[in-house]
Protein backbone atom coordinates (compact mmCIF):
# COMPACT_ATOMS: atom_id res chain seq x y z
CA UNK A 1 0.00 0.00 0.00
CA UNK A 2 1.03 3.36 -0.98
CA UNK A 3 2.04 5.84 1.77
CA UNK A 4 -0.18 8.62 0.86
CA UNK A 5 -3.29 8.88 -1.70
CA UNK A 6 -4.70 11.55 -3.88
CA UNK A 7 -8.56 10.73 -5.12
CA UNK A 8 -10.60 12.82 -7.50
CA UNK A 9 -13.97 13.18 -8.99
CA UNK A 10 -14.94 14.28 -12.54
CA UNK A 11 -15.33 17.71 -12.53
CA UNK A 12 -19.29 18.30 -13.52
CA UNK A 13 -20.79 20.81 -15.65
CA UNK A 14 -22.59 23.52 -13.81
CA UNK A 15 -24.93 23.37 -17.00
CA UNK A 16 -27.51 21.69 -14.67
CA UNK A 17 -28.31 21.35 -11.30
CA UNK A 18 -26.88 18.45 -9.51
CA UNK A 19 -28.45 15.25 -9.74
CA UNK A 20 -28.40 12.09 -7.85
CA UNK A 21 -26.05 10.52 -10.69
CA UNK A 22 -23.42 13.25 -9.50
CA UNK A 23 -23.83 12.82 -5.69
CA UNK A 24 -23.47 9.11 -6.40
CA UNK A 25 -19.55 9.80 -7.70
CA UNK A 26 -18.74 12.06 -5.01
CA UNK A 27 -20.01 10.11 -2.09
CA UNK A 28 -18.04 6.78 -3.17
CA UNK A 29 -14.77 8.67 -3.59
CA UNK A 30 -15.84 10.63 0.35
CA UNK A 31 -16.06 7.31 1.35
CA UNK A 32 -12.76 6.18 0.19
CA UNK A 33 -11.23 9.21 1.43
CA UNK A 34 -12.30 8.79 4.73
CA UNK A 35 -11.39 5.10 4.54
CA UNK A 36 -7.54 6.06 3.69
CA UNK A 37 -7.82 9.45 6.54
CA UNK A 38 -9.16 6.72 9.36
CA UNK A 39 -6.42 4.57 8.77
CA UNK A 40 -4.07 7.20 8.72
CA UNK A 41 -2.63 7.69 5.04
CA UNK A 42 -2.18 11.23 4.55
CA UNK A 43 -4.79 12.09 1.58
CA UNK A 44 -6.28 14.76 -0.62
CA UNK A 45 -9.62 14.54 -1.91
CA UNK A 46 -10.63 17.14 -4.99
CA UNK A 47 -14.12 17.81 -6.84
CA UNK A 48 -14.84 20.99 -8.71
CA UNK A 49 -16.86 22.40 -11.33
CA UNK A 50 -15.93 22.37 -14.99
CA UNK A 51 -16.84 25.76 -16.19
CA UNK A 52 -16.51 26.43 -20.07
CA UNK A 53 -17.84 25.52 -23.23
CA UNK A 54 -20.45 26.36 -25.92
CA UNK A 55 -23.34 24.52 -23.84
CA UNK A 56 -22.40 27.11 -20.65
CA UNK A 57 -22.16 30.38 -22.82
CA UNK A 58 -25.73 29.34 -24.47
CA UNK A 59 -27.44 28.66 -21.37
CA UNK A 60 -26.69 31.63 -20.04
CA UNK A 61 -27.58 34.14 -22.90
CA UNK A 62 -31.11 32.02 -22.73
CA UNK A 63 -31.05 32.98 -18.96
CA UNK A 64 -29.98 36.40 -19.73
CA UNK A 65 -26.84 36.61 -17.45
CA UNK A 66 -23.45 36.44 -18.33
CA UNK A 67 -21.54 32.84 -18.15
CA UNK A 68 -19.92 33.85 -14.90
CA UNK A 69 -22.99 34.71 -13.21
CA UNK A 70 -24.50 31.39 -14.51
CA UNK A 71 -21.83 29.14 -13.40
CA UNK A 72 -21.33 31.34 -9.83
CA UNK A 73 -24.74 29.98 -9.01
CA UNK A 74 -24.61 26.68 -9.87
CA UNK A 75 -21.34 26.07 -8.52
CA UNK A 76 -22.47 27.06 -5.42
CA UNK A 77 -25.59 25.09 -5.58
CA UNK A 78 -22.71 22.50 -6.26
CA UNK A 79 -21.25 23.10 -2.94
CA UNK A 80 -23.90 23.52 -0.75
CA UNK A 81 -24.88 19.69 -1.58
CA UNK A 82 -21.72 18.50 -0.90
CA UNK A 83 -21.90 20.10 2.40
CA UNK A 84 -25.54 18.23 3.07
CA UNK A 85 -24.09 15.25 2.05
CA UNK A 86 -21.17 15.65 4.38
CA UNK A 87 -18.50 15.28 1.63
CA UNK A 88 -15.21 16.03 3.40
CA UNK A 89 -12.94 17.55 -0.36
CA UNK A 90 -9.85 19.06 0.71
CA UNK A 91 -10.46 21.61 -2.31
CA UNK A 92 -13.37 22.38 -5.02
CA UNK A 93 -11.93 23.54 -8.00
CA UNK A 94 -13.32 25.70 -10.15
CA UNK A 95 -11.76 26.23 -14.15
CA UNK A 96 -12.49 29.91 -14.04
CA UNK A 97 -10.54 30.76 -11.42
CA UNK A 98 -7.37 32.18 -11.85
CA UNK A 99 -5.44 29.52 -10.04
CA UNK A 100 -6.78 27.19 -13.05
CA UNK A 101 -6.68 29.42 -16.23
CA UNK A 102 -3.37 30.98 -16.26
CA UNK A 103 -1.75 27.26 -15.50
CA UNK A 104 -3.65 26.25 -17.94
CA UNK A 105 -2.15 28.44 -20.46
CA UNK A 106 1.05 28.08 -19.86
CA UNK A 107 0.27 23.64 -20.27
CA UNK A 108 -1.03 25.08 -23.62
CA UNK A 109 2.52 26.68 -24.28
CA UNK A 110 4.54 24.04 -22.94
CA UNK A 111 2.85 21.57 -25.35
CA UNK A 112 3.16 23.86 -28.26
CA UNK A 113 6.49 24.42 -28.05
CA UNK A 114 7.11 20.60 -27.39
CA UNK A 115 6.14 19.91 -31.10
CA UNK A 116 2.94 17.87 -29.38
CA UNK A 117 0.17 20.33 -30.49
CA UNK A 118 -0.39 22.02 -33.87
CA UNK A 119 -2.53 24.16 -35.90
CA UNK A 120 -4.57 22.91 -38.71
CA UNK A 121 -8.42 22.39 -39.63
CA UNK A 122 -11.34 20.62 -37.79
CA UNK A 123 -13.78 19.61 -40.40
CA UNK A 124 -17.25 18.30 -40.06
CA UNK A 125 -20.76 19.09 -39.69
CA UNK A 126 -22.01 22.69 -39.07
CA UNK A 127 -25.23 23.85 -38.03
CA UNK A 128 -25.31 27.60 -38.55
CA UNK A 129 -27.83 28.66 -36.05
CA UNK A 130 -26.21 27.10 -33.66
CA UNK A 131 -23.01 27.46 -34.30
CA UNK A 132 -22.00 23.86 -34.00
CA UNK A 133 -19.88 20.72 -35.30
CA UNK A 134 -21.59 17.45 -35.50
CA UNK A 135 -20.36 14.29 -36.42
CA UNK A 136 -21.49 12.10 -39.07
CA UNK A 137 -23.28 10.11 -37.07
CA UNK A 138 -24.91 13.04 -34.93
CA UNK A 139 -26.10 14.50 -37.79
CA UNK A 140 -27.26 11.04 -39.72
CA UNK A 141 -28.34 10.04 -43.54
CA UNK A 142 -30.31 13.01 -43.53
CA UNK A 143 -27.75 15.55 -42.18
CA UNK A 144 -30.05 17.42 -39.89
CA UNK A 145 -28.75 19.11 -36.61
CA UNK A 146 -28.95 16.97 -33.62
CA UNK A 147 -30.54 19.96 -31.50
CA UNK A 148 -32.84 22.25 -34.00
CA UNK A 149 -33.31 19.53 -36.46
CA UNK A 150 -32.40 21.93 -39.56
CA UNK A 151 -30.07 21.03 -42.58
CA UNK A 152 -25.96 20.89 -41.73
CA UNK A 153 -23.55 21.29 -44.15
CA UNK A 154 -20.11 20.59 -44.31
CA UNK A 155 -17.66 23.40 -43.12
CA UNK A 156 -13.86 23.49 -41.72
CA UNK A 157 -12.78 25.66 -39.18
CA UNK A 158 -8.79 26.48 -37.73
CA UNK A 159 -7.93 24.54 -34.87
CA UNK A 160 -5.16 23.20 -33.01
CA UNK A 161 -4.35 19.31 -32.61
CA UNK A 162 -2.74 17.51 -30.23
CA UNK A 163 -0.70 14.48 -31.69
CA UNK A 164 -2.64 11.74 -30.13
CA UNK A 165 -0.36 9.22 -31.80
CA UNK A 166 2.89 10.62 -30.72
CA UNK A 167 2.50 8.89 -27.23
CA UNK A 168 0.36 5.79 -27.96
CA UNK A 169 3.28 3.39 -27.69
CA UNK A 170 4.22 4.92 -24.31
CA UNK A 171 0.59 5.11 -23.31
CA UNK A 172 -0.09 1.35 -24.48
CA UNK A 173 3.73 0.36 -22.70
CA UNK A 174 2.20 2.31 -19.23
CA UNK A 175 -1.16 -0.05 -19.69
CA UNK A 176 0.77 -3.21 -19.84
CA UNK A 177 2.77 -2.82 -17.24
CA UNK A 178 0.40 -1.63 -15.04
CA UNK A 179 -2.53 -4.22 -15.25
CA UNK A 180 -4.63 -2.33 -12.66
CA UNK A 181 -4.60 1.25 -14.41
CA UNK A 182 -7.97 1.21 -15.59
CA UNK A 183 -10.39 -0.49 -13.18
CA UNK A 184 -12.84 -2.48 -13.57
CA UNK A 185 -10.19 -4.97 -15.63
CA UNK A 186 -13.20 -5.03 -18.45
CA UNK A 187 -12.78 -1.48 -18.82
CA UNK A 188 -9.75 -1.84 -20.64
CA UNK A 189 -10.78 -4.18 -23.37
CA UNK A 190 -13.72 -1.64 -23.94
CA UNK A 191 -10.97 1.10 -23.86
CA UNK A 192 -8.54 -0.83 -26.54
CA UNK A 193 -11.38 -2.42 -28.82
CA UNK A 194 -13.88 0.60 -29.04
CA UNK A 195 -11.26 3.72 -29.52
CA UNK A 196 -7.19 2.60 -29.86
CA UNK A 197 -7.65 -0.26 -31.98
CA UNK A 198 -9.40 1.03 -34.83
CA UNK A 199 -7.06 3.91 -34.83
CA UNK A 200 -7.08 7.65 -32.84
CA UNK A 201 -7.72 10.58 -34.51
CA UNK A 202 -5.41 13.63 -33.78
CA UNK A 203 -7.48 15.21 -30.51
CA UNK A 204 -8.98 19.34 -31.68
CA UNK A 205 -7.81 21.16 -28.50
CA UNK A 206 -9.39 24.68 -29.41
CA UNK A 207 -12.32 26.49 -31.18
CA UNK A 208 -12.75 29.51 -32.48
CA UNK A 209 -16.82 29.39 -32.90
CA UNK A 210 -17.53 30.23 -29.16
CA UNK A 211 -15.22 32.58 -26.76
CA UNK A 212 -16.63 31.09 -23.05
CA UNK A 213 -13.11 28.94 -22.86
CA UNK A 214 -9.81 29.80 -21.89
CA UNK A 215 -7.61 31.99 -24.46
CA UNK A 216 -4.64 30.94 -25.84
CA UNK A 217 -2.37 33.36 -25.49
CA UNK A 218 -0.45 33.10 -28.75
CA UNK A 219 -3.59 33.01 -31.00
CA UNK A 220 -6.28 35.13 -28.86
CA UNK A 221 -8.85 34.10 -31.32
CA UNK A 222 -8.88 30.47 -30.13
CA UNK A 223 -9.97 29.20 -27.06
CA UNK A 224 -9.29 25.79 -25.29
CA UNK A 225 -10.96 22.95 -26.52
CA UNK A 226 -12.85 21.79 -23.01
CA UNK A 227 -10.98 18.45 -21.83
CA UNK A 228 -7.85 20.10 -22.45
CA UNK A 229 -8.85 22.79 -20.03
CA UNK A 230 -10.88 20.47 -17.80
CA UNK A 231 -8.56 17.39 -16.93
CA UNK A 232 -5.87 19.94 -16.27
CA UNK A 233 -7.93 20.43 -13.05
CA UNK A 234 -6.21 17.97 -11.19
CA UNK A 235 -2.90 19.35 -11.25
CA UNK A 236 -3.75 22.50 -11.28
CA UNK A 237 -5.83 22.26 -8.16
CA UNK A 238 -2.62 21.20 -6.58
CA UNK A 239 -0.65 23.98 -7.24
CA UNK A 240 1.11 23.03 -10.48
CA UNK A 241 2.97 25.45 -12.78
CA UNK A 242 1.86 28.92 -9.57
CA UNK A 243 4.44 29.48 -7.44
CA UNK A 244 3.46 27.34 -4.10
CA UNK A 245 4.12 23.60 -5.57
CA UNK A 246 4.08 22.09 -2.09
CA UNK A 247 0.80 19.69 -2.34
CA UNK A 248 1.67 18.71 -6.11
CA UNK A 249 5.26 17.64 -4.98
CA UNK A 250 3.34 15.93 -2.05
CA UNK A 251 0.16 14.32 -3.90
CA UNK A 252 1.48 14.18 -7.20
CA UNK A 253 5.35 13.89 -8.10
CA UNK A 254 5.66 11.67 -4.90
CA UNK A 255 5.76 8.41 -6.67
CA UNK A 256 4.79 7.15 -2.90
CA UNK A 257 1.28 8.38 -2.98
CA UNK A 258 -1.37 6.69 -4.84
CA UNK A 259 -3.54 8.85 -7.74
CA UNK A 260 -6.95 7.46 -8.38
CA UNK A 261 -8.92 8.95 -10.60
CA UNK A 262 -12.80 7.60 -10.08
CA UNK A 263 -14.75 8.75 -13.59
CA UNK A 264 -18.24 7.68 -15.04
CA UNK A 265 -18.47 5.74 -18.03
CA UNK A 266 -19.34 8.13 -20.64
CA UNK A 267 -15.74 10.17 -19.50
CA UNK A 268 -13.60 6.99 -18.92
CA UNK A 269 -11.51 7.54 -22.78
CA UNK A 270 -10.80 11.34 -21.86
CA UNK A 271 -9.08 9.66 -18.64
CA UNK A 272 -7.37 6.51 -19.91
CA UNK A 273 -6.40 7.93 -23.21
CA UNK A 274 -6.15 11.69 -23.58
CA UNK A 275 -5.19 12.68 -20.62
CA UNK A 276 -2.27 10.29 -20.03
CA UNK A 277 -1.13 11.49 -22.97
CA UNK A 278 -1.09 15.34 -21.89
CA UNK A 279 0.84 14.15 -18.91
CA UNK A 280 3.29 12.45 -20.93
CA UNK A 281 4.27 15.77 -22.84
CA UNK A 282 3.97 17.74 -19.88
CA UNK A 283 6.81 15.07 -18.55
CA UNK A 284 4.63 14.33 -15.31
CA UNK A 285 3.88 10.89 -13.95
CA UNK A 286 0.57 9.34 -14.62
CA UNK A 287 -2.25 8.71 -12.13
CA UNK A 288 -1.94 4.58 -10.96
CA UNK A 289 -5.40 4.16 -11.45
CA UNK A 290 -8.70 5.20 -13.40
CA UNK A 291 -11.45 3.69 -11.91
CA UNK A 292 -14.23 3.85 -13.92
CA UNK A 293 -17.82 3.38 -12.22
CA UNK A 294 -21.21 2.34 -13.86
CA UNK A 295 -24.27 5.25 -14.36
CA UNK A 296 -26.96 5.23 -12.05
CA UNK A 297 -30.37 5.38 -13.80
CA UNK A 298 -34.19 6.58 -13.15
CA UNK A 299 -36.91 3.71 -12.81
CA UNK A 300 -34.58 2.06 -16.00
CA UNK A 301 -34.65 5.73 -17.89
CA UNK A 302 -31.41 7.68 -18.48
CA UNK A 303 -31.70 10.77 -15.94
CA UNK A 304 -32.08 14.30 -17.58
CA UNK A 305 -33.30 17.29 -16.57
CA UNK A 306 -35.38 17.98 -19.39
CA UNK A 307 -37.41 14.68 -19.04
CA UNK A 308 -37.70 15.41 -15.35
CA UNK A 309 -36.70 12.53 -13.94
CA UNK A 310 -33.99 13.51 -11.68
CA UNK A 311 -34.24 13.20 -7.99
CA UNK A 312 -32.79 16.18 -6.15
CA UNK A 313 -30.72 14.50 -2.74
CA UNK A 314 -31.46 16.66 -0.40
CA UNK A 315 -35.00 15.97 -0.81
CA UNK A 316 -33.93 12.23 0.19
CA UNK A 317 -31.44 14.04 3.29
CA UNK A 318 -34.36 16.12 4.43
CA UNK A 319 -36.81 12.71 5.15
CA UNK A 320 -34.15 10.25 5.59
CA UNK A 321 -31.14 11.62 6.96
CA UNK A 322 -27.66 12.13 5.06
CA UNK A 323 -26.41 8.31 6.29
CA UNK A 324 -29.52 6.48 4.51
CA UNK A 325 -28.83 8.48 1.32
CA UNK A 326 -24.97 7.77 1.24
CA UNK A 327 -25.50 4.32 2.45
CA UNK A 328 -28.05 3.40 -0.51
CA UNK A 329 -26.04 4.85 -3.00
CA UNK A 330 -22.56 3.10 -1.73
CA UNK A 331 -24.20 -0.37 -1.12
CA UNK A 332 -27.05 -0.54 -3.64
CA UNK A 333 -24.85 -0.32 -6.81
CA UNK A 334 -21.75 -2.38 -7.03
CA UNK A 335 -19.02 -0.16 -7.74
CA UNK A 336 -18.02 -0.58 -11.08
CA UNK A 337 -21.80 -1.96 -12.94
CA UNK A 338 -24.32 0.18 -14.24
CA UNK A 339 -27.23 0.19 -11.27
CA UNK A 340 -30.46 1.61 -11.02
CA UNK A 341 -32.42 3.74 -8.72
CA UNK A 342 -36.00 2.75 -8.09
CA UNK A 343 -38.04 3.85 -4.86
CA UNK A 344 -38.99 0.27 -3.53
CA UNK A 345 -35.27 -1.18 -3.83
CA UNK A 346 -34.48 2.29 -2.01
CA UNK A 347 -36.42 1.29 0.44
CA UNK A 348 -35.49 -2.31 0.75
CA UNK A 349 -31.65 -1.55 0.76
CA UNK A 350 -32.48 0.65 3.91
CA UNK A 351 -34.48 -2.04 5.82
CA UNK A 352 -32.78 -4.74 5.05
CA UNK A 353 -29.57 -3.31 6.18
CA UNK A 354 -29.98 0.21 8.34
CA UNK A 355 -33.20 -0.91 9.97
CA UNK A 356 -33.33 -4.74 10.30
CA UNK A 357 -30.11 -5.50 10.77
CA UNK A 358 -27.64 -2.79 12.24
CA UNK A 359 -30.18 -0.60 13.63
CA UNK A 360 -32.29 -3.67 15.20
CA UNK A 361 -28.81 -5.25 16.66
CA UNK A 362 -28.59 -2.05 18.28
CA UNK A 363 -31.81 -1.59 19.56
CA UNK A 364 -32.01 -5.12 21.18
CA UNK A 365 -28.31 -5.27 22.66
CA UNK A 366 -28.50 -1.80 24.17
CA UNK A 367 -32.04 -2.77 26.35
CA UNK A 368 -30.73 -6.36 27.03
CA UNK A 369 -27.51 -4.82 28.84
CA UNK A 370 -30.17 -2.42 30.27
CA UNK A 371 -32.26 -4.82 31.58
CA UNK A 372 -29.86 -7.50 32.68
CA UNK A 373 -26.46 -4.73 34.23
CA UNK A 374 -28.10 -1.77 34.29
CA UNK A 375 -26.39 -0.61 31.18
CA UNK A 376 -23.16 -1.25 32.37
CA UNK A 377 -21.15 -3.36 29.71
CA UNK A 378 -20.06 -6.16 31.10
CA UNK A 379 -16.56 -8.18 30.78
CA UNK A 380 -15.95 -11.29 29.44
CA UNK A 381 -16.28 -13.69 32.10
CA UNK A 382 -16.65 -17.05 31.52
CA UNK A 383 -14.64 -19.35 28.94
CA UNK A 384 -15.56 -18.55 25.30
CA UNK A 385 -18.07 -21.08 24.21
CA UNK A 386 -18.28 -22.33 20.40
CA UNK A 387 -20.33 -19.22 19.70
CA UNK A 388 -17.90 -16.70 21.37
CA UNK A 389 -15.25 -18.32 19.10
CA UNK A 390 -17.42 -18.11 15.77
CA UNK A 391 -17.70 -14.44 16.81
CA UNK A 392 -14.56 -13.90 17.17
CA UNK A 393 -13.25 -15.24 14.14
CA UNK A 394 -15.37 -13.48 12.11
CA UNK A 395 -14.45 -9.89 13.00
CA UNK A 396 -10.81 -11.02 12.24
CA UNK A 397 -12.22 -12.83 8.63
CA UNK A 398 -14.58 -9.45 8.42
CA UNK A 399 -11.47 -6.64 9.75
CA UNK A 400 -9.20 -8.66 6.56
CA UNK A 401 -11.87 -8.58 4.24
CA UNK A 402 -12.84 -4.91 4.57
CA UNK A 403 -9.31 -3.42 4.58
CA UNK A 404 -8.20 -5.60 1.33
CA UNK A 405 -11.28 -4.67 -0.17
CA UNK A 406 -11.45 -1.00 0.69
CA UNK A 407 -7.59 -0.66 -0.49
CA UNK A 408 -8.65 -2.28 -4.13
CA UNK A 409 -11.38 0.48 -4.51
CA UNK A 410 -14.00 -2.79 -4.11
CA UNK A 411 -16.26 -0.24 -2.42
CA UNK A 412 -19.32 -2.31 -2.34
CA UNK A 413 -17.59 -5.51 -0.92
CA UNK A 414 -16.13 -3.44 1.53
CA UNK A 415 -19.12 -2.54 2.68
CA UNK A 416 -20.97 -5.83 2.05
CA UNK A 417 -18.66 -7.67 4.73
CA UNK A 418 -19.69 -5.16 7.76
CA UNK A 419 -23.17 -6.29 6.84
CA UNK A 420 -22.82 -10.13 6.74
CA UNK A 421 -20.47 -9.09 10.36
CA UNK A 422 -23.46 -7.55 11.53
CA UNK A 423 -26.01 -10.42 10.52
CA UNK A 424 -23.58 -12.68 12.76
CA UNK A 425 -23.75 -10.63 15.34
CA UNK A 426 -27.93 -10.62 15.10
CA UNK A 427 -27.52 -14.71 14.52
CA UNK A 428 -25.35 -15.15 17.78
CA UNK A 429 -28.26 -13.86 19.40
CA UNK A 430 -30.47 -16.48 17.99
CA UNK A 431 -27.70 -19.22 18.86
CA UNK A 432 -26.60 -18.08 22.26
CA UNK A 433 -30.98 -16.92 23.67
CA UNK A 434 -29.73 -14.89 26.76
CA UNK A 435 -33.07 -14.79 27.81
CA UNK A 436 -32.59 -18.48 28.57
CA UNK A 437 -29.21 -17.42 29.96
CA UNK A 438 -31.15 -14.57 32.23
CA UNK A 439 -33.33 -16.86 33.14
CA UNK A 440 -31.01 -19.85 34.83
CA UNK A 441 -29.30 -17.65 35.98
CA UNK A 442 -26.23 -18.22 33.70
CA UNK A 443 -24.77 -14.80 34.63
CA UNK A 444 -20.94 -15.44 33.56
CA UNK A 445 -22.35 -16.80 30.26
CA UNK A 446 -24.83 -14.03 30.08
CA UNK A 447 -22.21 -11.29 30.55
CA UNK A 448 -19.88 -12.63 27.76
CA UNK A 449 -23.11 -12.48 25.09
CA UNK A 450 -23.51 -9.00 26.06
CA UNK A 451 -19.81 -8.12 26.12
CA UNK A 452 -19.11 -9.65 22.47
CA UNK A 453 -22.42 -7.97 21.33
CA UNK A 454 -21.34 -4.34 22.02
CA UNK A 455 -18.02 -4.87 20.82
CA UNK A 456 -19.27 -6.02 17.66
CA UNK A 457 -21.98 -3.33 17.31
CA UNK A 458 -18.87 -0.44 17.97
CA UNK A 459 -16.03 -2.45 16.11
CA UNK A 460 -18.62 -2.50 12.97
CA UNK A 461 -19.42 0.94 13.07
CA UNK A 462 -16.06 2.16 12.96
CA UNK A 463 -15.73 0.16 9.76
CA UNK A 464 -18.90 2.13 8.76
CA UNK A 465 -17.54 5.54 9.98
CA UNK A 466 -16.42 6.10 6.64
CA UNK A 467 -20.09 5.72 5.23
CA UNK A 468 -22.38 6.14 8.19
CA UNK A 469 -20.50 9.78 9.23
CA UNK A 470 -23.61 11.01 11.36
CA UNK A 471 -24.68 7.60 13.12
CA UNK A 472 -21.06 7.01 14.02
CA UNK A 473 -21.32 10.23 17.01
CA UNK A 474 -24.58 8.89 17.37
CA UNK A 475 -23.43 5.56 18.39
CA UNK A 476 -20.38 5.81 20.00
CA UNK A 477 -22.58 8.39 22.34
CA UNK A 478 -24.87 5.79 23.26
CA UNK A 479 -22.17 2.89 24.09
CA UNK A 480 -20.16 5.77 25.88
CA UNK A 481 -17.08 4.40 23.78
CA UNK A 482 -13.68 6.58 25.25
CA UNK A 483 -11.92 7.93 22.35
CA UNK A 484 -9.26 5.98 22.15
CA UNK A 485 -11.31 3.11 21.87
CA UNK A 486 -13.01 4.78 19.13
CA UNK A 487 -9.92 4.74 16.96
CA UNK A 488 -9.65 2.02 14.15
CA UNK A 489 -6.28 0.45 15.18
CA UNK A 490 -6.63 0.21 18.70
CA UNK A 491 -9.63 -1.33 18.55
CA UNK A 492 -11.21 -3.35 15.53
CA UNK A 493 -7.39 -5.65 15.76
CA UNK A 494 -8.69 -6.49 19.88
CA UNK A 495 -11.36 -9.08 20.77
CA UNK A 496 -14.09 -6.84 23.05
CA UNK A 497 -11.91 -4.07 24.55
CA UNK A 498 -14.74 -2.80 25.47
CA UNK A 499 -16.35 -3.16 28.82
CA UNK A 500 -17.55 -0.96 32.40
CA UNK A 501 -18.98 1.78 30.06
CA UNK A 502 -22.31 2.68 30.67
CA UNK A 503 -25.10 2.20 27.54
CA UNK A 504 -28.22 4.27 27.23
CA UNK A 505 -31.34 3.58 25.73
CA UNK A 506 -31.70 6.07 22.68
CA UNK A 507 -34.77 5.78 20.51
CA UNK A 508 -34.26 3.86 17.18
CA UNK A 509 -31.30 5.10 14.58
CA UNK A 510 -32.75 3.57 11.73
CA UNK A 511 -36.52 3.16 11.93
CA UNK A 512 -38.13 0.84 9.66
CA UNK A 513 -39.46 2.32 6.73
CA UNK A 514 -43.04 1.73 5.63
CA UNK A 515 -42.90 0.44 2.35
CA UNK A 516 -46.22 2.45 0.94
CA UNK A 517 -46.19 5.16 2.38
CA UNK A 518 -42.13 6.35 1.24
CA UNK A 519 -42.50 4.71 -2.47
CA UNK A 520 -45.21 7.12 -3.04
CA UNK A 521 -43.50 9.51 -1.13
CA UNK A 522 -40.10 9.24 -3.26
CA UNK A 523 -42.15 8.58 -6.73
CA UNK A 524 -43.48 12.21 -6.30
CA UNK A 525 -40.07 13.60 -5.67
CA UNK A 526 -38.96 12.76 -9.54
CA UNK A 527 -42.20 14.07 -11.02
CA UNK A 528 -41.35 17.52 -9.69
CA UNK A 529 -39.87 19.55 -12.26
N1 LIG B 1 -17.20 18.02 -17.03
C1 LIG B 1 -17.06 16.69 -17.46
C2 LIG B 1 -16.00 15.97 -16.68
C3 LIG B 1 -14.63 16.56 -16.73
S1 LIG B 1 -13.52 15.70 -15.72
C4 LIG B 1 -12.05 16.34 -16.07
C5 LIG B 1 -18.38 15.96 -17.29
N2 LIG B 1 -19.23 16.50 -16.39
S2 LIG B 1 -20.68 15.90 -15.99
O1 LIG B 1 -21.34 16.88 -15.17
O2 LIG B 1 -21.35 15.45 -17.16
O3 LIG B 1 -20.38 14.77 -14.99
C6 LIG B 1 -19.88 13.57 -15.37
C7 LIG B 1 -19.76 12.63 -14.22
O4 LIG B 1 -20.86 12.72 -13.28
C8 LIG B 1 -19.81 11.22 -14.73
O5 LIG B 1 -18.58 10.81 -15.24
C9 LIG B 1 -20.22 10.48 -13.49
O6 LIG B 1 -19.11 10.33 -12.64
C10 LIG B 1 -21.21 11.44 -12.82
N3 LIG B 1 -22.57 11.18 -13.25
C11 LIG B 1 -23.39 11.98 -13.98
N4 LIG B 1 -24.58 11.33 -14.18
C12 LIG B 1 -24.53 10.13 -13.58
C13 LIG B 1 -25.41 9.06 -13.43
N5 LIG B 1 -26.61 9.07 -13.95
N6 LIG B 1 -24.97 7.99 -12.73
C14 LIG B 1 -23.74 7.94 -12.15
N7 LIG B 1 -22.88 8.92 -12.29
C15 LIG B 1 -23.24 10.03 -13.01
O7 LIG B 1 -18.58 14.97 -17.94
Amino acid sequence: MKKKFYITTPIYYPSAEAHIGHAYCTTVCDILARYKRMRGVPTYFLTGTDEHGEKIQKKAQEKGVTPQQYVDEIADKFKQLWKAMRISNDDFIRTTEDRHTKVVQDIFTTLYNNDDIYLGKYEGWYCTPCESFWTDTQVGEEHLCPDCHRPVHRASEESYFFKTNKYLPQLLEYMDQNPKFILPLSRKNEMMNTFIKPGLNDLCVSRTSFDWGVQIRENPKHVIYVWMDALSNYITALGYGSDNQEKFKKFWEDPDCEIVHIVGADISRFHVIYWPMFLMGLNLRLPDRVFVHGLLDLNGEKMSKSRGNVINPVDLINRYGVDTVRWYLAREMTFGSDGKFTPELFVERINMDLANNYGNLINRTSSMIIKYFGGVVPELTAPLSEFDKKMKSLQDATVKLYESSMDDLKLTEGLACVMEYLNGANKYIEETTPWVLAKENRIDELKNVMCVLANAIVCASIMLKPALVESFDKVMKQFNVPEQLQNYENNVYSFCPLSGVQVTKESPLFPRLDKAIEVEFISSLSNKK
